[in-house]
């Protein structure tokens, strides 16, 4: 039974945090050795699901220095959810602010903590997460689709297209562009500009360097001033040189009566300094890039092997949108199924495998008490493979969000997180991946070109071990 608040959690020794199960500690190490015996931080999503099957929905583990607790239980998570303060905190990313704090720059919400993460957020909320605010980015949305679609017809080889990954980064990161800057970037042309190019390779670098100054001190890193930390500040500064360009453009055009579009709705009744400004955009445009292709491609390859699934997509599209006409954000409002398709290849193929909270005080979750400063991974790749929560678990149903939705607990379902703190692009990249995905299923039939199995390797987000085998058929 799992009791969202044990009154016995608070006295019984059988509750302390050290009684929570978990695989063998070692001294020093923790259980750095079992990590990499079952594949290393490549693979520890695939771990943590197996820690769960042997511990259940809350263990405890240790890789190296770095203690967490897991849960990976819906009841956990609303008690956490009930529980949660005004200023939920994440883990903290230590290298990023090592950089910001070297360069004198600000933080954004990725980072930011207490009030000033409130002030932040609450700056942005509005634009982000009203949906009669996101659909009228549907118009840009679009106009970036329709290049993205004519780039994949020009590029298609038998069908196939070389890296289909990075062409889908290219197009989520054209879209946050404009939408941040109203400005196109220009990255999916043909001859595209070497400020996009360098902008996309950065984020590349910067996020490979930042995962491994996690699992060692970023500062030894910087007072040895290693290869990963050089790589890592230019890397950021390559980042910010590029985004303080665009938002300082903006403003300019602001400043001589441009002001529609995003920022300068932003920029009107700012409590935002200029530096708070310059982190805030940047953060929200790193935020918006690789997690809105990963989920594309996945719902991509999901679609490509459920060929049933993608009939019953088309005929949907073609009720709703008239031929000839684009689709568009009223469209997908009556298309039940094309959401239904995006929730289960997020179930099934996550992007993210976990988020997480830093304890801000003593906290009673379960049957456990656990002390301020615990840290607590929110396993919600976990939850959505557990046989527990979805019958069939492996297998991509999208009629399960239509026919049982009541009996889905929504707390088993959480890739854009939970609370104050969840993803904040949640409904613009909702919108872009189902506007992109009715683009693409109405011109292409997408096959697969075989069923071998394709596996997901962490590199913060969950990537596939190898090229897609997917194919564009045009209808
Ligand atoms: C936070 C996933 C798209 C910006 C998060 C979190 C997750 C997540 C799991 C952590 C939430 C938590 O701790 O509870 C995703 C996925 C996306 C996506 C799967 C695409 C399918 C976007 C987009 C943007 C964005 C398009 C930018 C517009 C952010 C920001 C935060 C965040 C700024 C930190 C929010 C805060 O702490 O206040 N995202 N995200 N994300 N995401 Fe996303």
């Amino acid at each position: 039974v799992c009791v969202l608040d044990s009154k016995d959690a608070v006295s019984c020794p059988e509750h302390t945090f050290q009684s929570i199960p978990g695989p063998k500690n070692w001294p020093l190490l923790g259980n750095l050795i079992d990590i990499l015996r079952r594949g290393g931080l490549e693979k520890q999503h695939q771990t943590v699901i197996d820690y769960h099957q042997k511990f259940g929905k809350i263990f405890r583990m240790k890789m190296g220095s770095f203690e967490s607790v897991n849960i990976g239980a819906p009841c956990l998570l609303e008690a956490l959810y009930r529980k949660e303060g005004n200023y939920p905190q994440r883990l903290e990313i230590k290298p990023w602010k090592a950089y910001r704090d070297m360069r004198d720059e600000a933080y954004g919400l990725l980072i930011l903590e207490g009030k000033d993460w409130q002030r932040v957020r609450s700056t942005f909320q509005q634009k982000f997460m009203k949906p009669t605010e996101v659909v009228k980015l549907d118009g840009k949305i679009n106009e970036v689709l329709a290049d993205f679609l004519n780039r994949i017809g020009e590029f298609r080889v038998n069908g196939k297209i070389n890296d289909l990954y990075f062409e889908l980064n290219k197009w989520s990161f054209e879209t946050i562009c404009y939408v941040l800057y109203d400005k196109r970037f220009g990255i999916l042309q043909e001859n595209a500009n070497e400020e996009a190019t360098d902008f996309i390779t950065a984020i590349k670098t910067m996020m490979n360097m930042f995962g491994k100054m996690m699992v060692t001190p970023v500062s030894l890193h910087k007072s040895l001033n290693t290869k990963t930390w050089q790589d890592h500040t230019a890397a950021w500064d390559c980042i910010f040189n590029i985004a303080k360009i665009y938002i300082d453009k903006k403003l300019k055009r602001h400043s001589s009566g441009e002001t529609d579009g995003f920022l300068s709705d932003i920029y009107q009744n700012c409590p935002l300094t200029k530096k708070e400004m310059y982190a805030a955009i940047t953060e929200l445009q790193i935020g918006g890039v690789e997690t809105t292709a990963n989920s594309a491609l996945w719902a991509i390859f999901n679609l490509s092997r459920t060929p049933h699934a993608q009939d019953k997509l088309l005929k949907e599209i073609r009720e709703v949108v008239p031929p000839g006409q684009v689709p568009c954000a009223e469209h997908i409002k009556s298309m039940p199924y094309l959401k239904a398709c995006l929730k289960e290849s997020m179930r099934l193929s996550p992007s993210i495998p976990f988020t997480s909270r830093t304890l801000d005080r003593d906290t009673v979750l379960g049957d456990y008490s656990l002390p301020k400063g615990t840290v607590l991974m929110i396993n919600s790749q976990a939850l959505g493979s557990n046989e527990e929560y979805f019958d069939n678990g492996k297998q991509f149903i999208p009629e399960r969000w239509l026919e049982n939705k009541t009996s889905i607990n929504p707390f088993a379902h959480v890739p854009f997180g939970i609370g104050k703190r969840m993803c904040i692009g949640r409904r613009l990249a909702e919108l872009q991946i189902r506007l992109a995905l009715c683009w693409l299923i109405r011109d292409y039939k997408i096959v697969a070109t075989d069923y071998e199995p394709v596996e997901s390797i962490h590199t913060g987000t969950l990537v596939p071990n190898r090229e897609l085998p997917v194919a564009f058929i045009r209808r």
